[in-house]
């Protein structure tokens, strides 16, 4: 069965406490849940990770590739504006990544508008809330089903 890892950054584990005005009252635990859903209606297996740490997102990008996952849905979060280190991974790993933010980041603050992983990944969705994290995840099975 296709496989699919999805990467969570730093402070996603406060999804529901943390700026609710901004990333919305779903927690990362319910979108999880969503996602298994809408895993088992497309056929494919998730494995889940979130960190607060730079390298050990390093490590779950090429962690995901070595156990032979097809593509990668990921929410950086603030390093997505800042790692080059997981720029690198990604680019490293080849395999097709779909950056996903739940709030705007191009209409929030300047720093929040460049994103150093975009250029490496297929594509990015941003803005639609917690929804994201799904569309994030039907495109991704549409790519990789699309190559196969
Ligand atoms: C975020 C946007 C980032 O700028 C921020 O640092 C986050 C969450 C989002 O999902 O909207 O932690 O990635």
């Amino acid at each position: 069965m296709v496989k699919i890892a999805v990467i969570n950054g730093p402070n996603l584990q406060l999804l529901g406490r943390r700026k609710v005005e901004v990333y919305g009252h779903v927690t990362l635990d319910t979108i999880e849940a969503r996602l298994r859903e809408v895993a088992a209606e497309c056929d494919v297996e998730l494995t889940f990770f979130q960190s607060n740490h730079e390298g050990s997102i390093v490590d779950a990008v090429a962690d995901a590739a070595a156990e032979g996952c097809a593509g990668i849905v990921m929410n950086p979060a603030a390093y997505t504006h800042t790692s080059i280190a997981i720029r690198d991974a990604i680019e490293g790993v080849r395999l097709p990544v779909i950056e996903i933010h739940l709030s705007n980041i191009h209409a929030r603050e300047e720093f929040r508008h460049k994103s150093m992983t975009a250029p490496v990944c297929i594509g990015q969705i941003a803005g639609l809330g917690a929804d994201g994290y799904e569309w994030a995840l039907r495109a991704l099975v549409r790519h990789i089903k699309s190559k196969n």
